[in-house]
């Protein structure tokens, strides 16, 4: 007869013991992207997979192009708990780690497959939990696509660069990148560069088609070198302590979802960046320019001695792990 009441007795104290949540657990998702690119449709498809599956216990709302945080406060918002979730381009962490740079140097992976062999790596995988003791916590990589490069010039050797400015995100890399040219740079939130371009501020820029595209650029840049000279990749992060607070079975759920999420993103960035190239062709604003092999070369050269000027801060072992998945491709071809 005892068992019946010390049964009833532990169901007791475990309704007791449950966290009672009246309010859902809110997850504000900021970013800097309109919706209809990589990073935007991801942030989306979460929102809506999160409230399928775990509606009433948490709600997400997602705040695009800058709308709630942009570039200069993002971070610091999310260390703040102000925002949870944050996907920045890997050029925006050198704040926090600067081994997260290696996906900056110019043309070390050959293309979006050989940056995804990288990050699945151990030492990729290894790069998001590089800001832990910052109390950011790296969830997934999310793909954008290669980087073009757009100018009011036409941009078909590196001395073509020399004396233009050219907007970048926050990343000492980009700016050696660049100096490597003889060119200038203006480090811009990205909100601001469709204007900075328009005003005539600076006179070029560096991103995926997507990117250029969302946000008009070919409309104010009468030539896009497509050079593929380096990657816009995302790093979707939370504020750890957030993180880690909430409840395990709730937090395996989400993570379920953060996965099917990155795989629906990193699988359709590729074919988004090129449609947006073809939109951009179409517009006929901007002329297309390709690359001989031996232009991209020297492209390539011009800009390689970022890669020894960076490797004592980076770390050798990172971009040689980055080189290597480049390296397999190709022999394996
Ligand atoms: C940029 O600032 O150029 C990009 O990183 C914006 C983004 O998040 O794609």
């Amino acid at each position: 007869m005892i068992k019946p009441i010390l049964l009833a007795a532990s169901c007791a104290l475990a309704l007791i013991s449950a966290p009672l949540r009246a309010e859902p657990i809110v997850i504000k998702f900021s970013h800097v992207v309109a919706d209809d690119t990589p990073k935007g449709k991801g942030a989306l498809m979460f929102k809506r997979l999160v409230e399928e599956r775990l509606g009433g216990e948490v709600k997400v709302e997602v705040y695009p192009n800058s709308t709630l945080y942009g570039d200069a406060d993002e971070l610091q918002a999310l260390l703040d708990d102000k925002v949870q979730m944050l996907a920045p381009s890997l050029a925006k962490f050198e704040k926090y780690t600067k081994q997260v740079q290696v996906f900056d140097l110019p043309f070390l992976f050959d293309d979006l497959d050989a940056v995804n062999r990288f990050q699945q790596r151990s030492k990729g995988r290894q790069l998001l939990r590089s800001m832990e003791d910052h109390n950011i916590t790296g969830l997934a990589y999310w793909h954008n696509g290669m980087k073009q490069l757009s100018a009011t010039r036409a941009l078909q050797l590196p001395s073509d660069a020399t004396g233009l400015a050219f907007r970048i995100q926050p990343s000492a890399v980009l700016e050696a990148q660049f100096g490597q040219l003889g060119a200038q740079t203006q480090k811009l939130p990205f909100s601001q560069m469709f204007g900075a371009l328009r005003d005539g501020m600076v006179q070029g820029a560096e991103n995926p088609w997507s990117n250029l595209y969302s946000q008009n650029a070919h409309t104010v840049q009468p030539y896009i070198t497509e050079t593929n000279h380096g990657v816009v990749d995302y790093m979707l992060i939370a504020n750890k302590r957030f993180w880690y607070g909430i409840p395990h079975r709730t937090r395996v759920e989400l993570e379920s979802i953060i996965d099917e999420v990155t795989y629906m993103v990193n699988q359709e960035a590729e074919a988004l960046n090129q449609a947006d190239r073809e939109r951009i062709r179409q517009a006929g604003t901007s002329q297309i320019i390709s690359l001989t092999y031996e232009q991209r070369q020297a492209w390539r050269e011009a800009m390689r001695p970022v890669w020894e000027q960076f490797e004592p801060i980076i770390g050798a072992d990172i971009i040689h792990a980055a080189q290597t998945v480049n390296r397999k491709h190709r022999q394996a071809n």
